[in-house]
């Protein structure tokens, strides 16, 4: 029996980590996607194909990534304690944030779906920074779990 909580414990965690690949790598292209889209006149056809990439990409990685990390996730949390435990409370503050920017490309997605163009393509190079840092954070705070 033990043996068998152990191994569900182990086949949680990698599906866990398989999923946050999958959730990070649409997560550093959208706004990649954004960079190039933003370039293409509002109502053109090359509008309209990034429009649908980007379409693609939410609904085929993006939103199903974030809801299999999400139930792994706490499914974990519930079966190991880390409810009760500092890392976990840091590191679900970062996930929780993650997500926050997650919502907010879709928002911008659907903006320049709208023909509006609010940010500049510098700017967007640079928030590209920010899930690279949570991810590192994210990762020291869940393999290290300094306090
Ligand atoms: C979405 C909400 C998330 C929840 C609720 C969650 C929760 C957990 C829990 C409870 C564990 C087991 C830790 C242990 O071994 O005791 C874990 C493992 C792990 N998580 Fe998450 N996680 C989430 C998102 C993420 C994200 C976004 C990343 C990376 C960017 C990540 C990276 C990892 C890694 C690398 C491990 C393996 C740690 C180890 O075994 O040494 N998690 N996660």
């Amino acid at each position: 029996m033990e043996q068998m909580l152990q191994m569900t414990y182990l086949w949680l965690k990698a599906g866990h980590i398989i999923f946050v690949i999958f959730w990070m790598a649409g997560l550093f292209m959208l706004p990649r996607f954004f960079v190039y889209h933003q370039e293409a006149t509002p109502g053109s056809p090359e509008n309209a194909v990034w429009v649908e990439r980007e379409a693609r990409l939410r609904r085929i990685i993006l939103m199903p990534s974030l809801i299999v990390v999400w139930i792994f996730g706490l499914t974990l949390a519930y079966s190991t304690g880390a409810f009760h435990q500092g890392w976990f409370h840091a590191k679900l503050l970062l996930v929780v944030l993650l997500s926050g920017y997650h919502g907010w490309l879709v928002a911008y997605a659907k903006k320049l779906a709208r023909g509006e163009r609010p940010f500049t393509g510098k700017r967007l190079r640079l928030l590209n920074e920010v899930p690279g840092l949570a991810a590192a954070l994210i990762v020291v705070l869940a393999v290290v779990k300094p306090f």
